[in-house]
């Protein structure tokens, strides 16, 4: 069986750490003998300018007949509305209905913690991916007159929480993890609030196995400072996921260690590092490869592939501990910085072993 993977590298950052990560996804296929087949797509900031086009109808058909979907990074000072990156993006996420955000947080060396004295992290946020305050409804009323009116609806639908909640509870289980914390803000949100407890109490009677506990958000954010260890599976909405995912990528070493997959189990799902595109550091090799090598790790092992996912963390753990780091990690561990591409085929040579080439490709790159 062949793996096809569509690469998209996007814009900034995103076609350096993207090489970096599908260079080492080659070395760790080839030496466990999985056959991966990387096609590479355009999309990004260069083609609408360009072209006028974002993702096409018909090209987001052809990304649904993929294994999975790799993504660097979007976003362009040059499209200030970001509109190419909200259509491909959120065209992906929404189009494939990739309801579960799952981002993890490993502490993979304890000098990259910015906390005191935490050694061991080893938490995931889940955060809903469909819907909530992400979910486009609204709109703006007498625009640019003193009466102006915008509308942001937060939608959250009893199907589209309980899937989420029965995500997290399953993942706990297939992971050996005991406990979900659920976090929202029902105290203050009371629509809201109540359709996430109320699913989320019904789904947990379900697994007796598995503690059930809550946070609200605000408090959530502050114990993720004050004792982060605590946590295991955390389980949110997007608008709350999506903020509380920097901070966890905080805690383990910036976002330059912070990979991230966007799942609907059983369906073709796309995965991208937490972090952007970061375009003022575009192209002068200096960005950290290393989340996104992760994220190509985390792709693999959501397809049946979890001794890639081990190679491939275990380089980087190596990496760490050698001191082969880019610049945003050189300086927290006292050494001087290497390159991005430099730090790919470093990794890419660690995971390299024995065993004949079966990785082919078509495209640029
Ligand atoms: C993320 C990003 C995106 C989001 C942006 C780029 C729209 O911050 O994946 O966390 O808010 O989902
Ligand atoms: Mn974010």
């Amino acid at each position: 069986m062949t793996l096809r993977i569509a690469v998209i590298p996007g814009d900034g950052i995103g076609p350096e750490v993207t090489r970096a990560a599908m260079q080492v996804l080659e070395a760790a296929a080839e030496r466990l003998g999985v056959d991966v087949h990387l096609d590479w797509y355009d999309y990004g900031a260069d083609k609408y300018l360009r072209e006028g086009v974002t993702l096409p109808p018909e090209d987001l058909e052809r990304l649904k007949t993929y294994s999975a979907i790799f993504l660097g990074a979007l976003g362009d000072p040059r499209v200030p509305d970001m509109k190419h990156a909200a259509d491909i993006l959120f065209g992906i996420r929404f189009g494939l209905d990739l309801y579960a955000n799952v981002r993890p947080v490993r502490l993979l060396d304890p000098r990259l913690c910015p906390l005191k004295g935490v050694e061991r992290l080893d938490f995931v946020i889940l955060r809903e991916n469909t819907e909530g305050l992400y979910a486009g409804m609204g709109g703006i009323f007498k625009k640019g007159t003193p009466d102006e009116v915008a509308i942001q609806e937060d939608i959250n639908t009893r199907k589209g929480v309980e899937r989420i909640i029965r995500y997290a509870f399953e993942y706990a289980r297939a992971r050996g993890y005991r406990s979900v914390c659920m976090s929202d803000k029902s105290n203050a949100l009371r629509y809201s609030g109540d359709l996430w407890q109320r699913t989320f109490w019904t789904v947990a009677a379900e697994y007796p196995d598995i503690q059930a506990w809550h946070l609200y958000i605000d408090a959530l954010a502050m114990q993720m400072v004050k004792r982060p260890q605590q946590f295991e599976v955390i389980v949110t909405n997007n608008m709350f996921g999506d903020i509380i995912s920097d901070l966890g990528a905080q805690l383990q070493g910036g976002l330059g260690m912070a990979p991230s997959g966007n799942i609907h189990p059983g369906r073709v799902s796309m995965f991208e590092p937490v972090h952007g595109s970061a375009p003022k550091y575009a192209g002068q090799n200096v960005a950290n490869p290393m989340a996104a090598v992760l994220t190509a790790g985390m792709m693999m092992e959501s397809l049946g592939f979890p001794e890639v996912y081990r190679a491939i963390e275990a380089a980087v753990v190596a990496a760490l501990r050698a001191g082969v780091v880019t610049r945003d990690l050189a300086e927290v561990l006292g050494v001087s910085p290497w390159g991005t591409r430099e730090v790919g085929a470093w990794l890419a040579e660690h995971v390299r072993q024995v065993g004949g080439s079966r990785v082919s490709g078509t495209g640029s790159q």
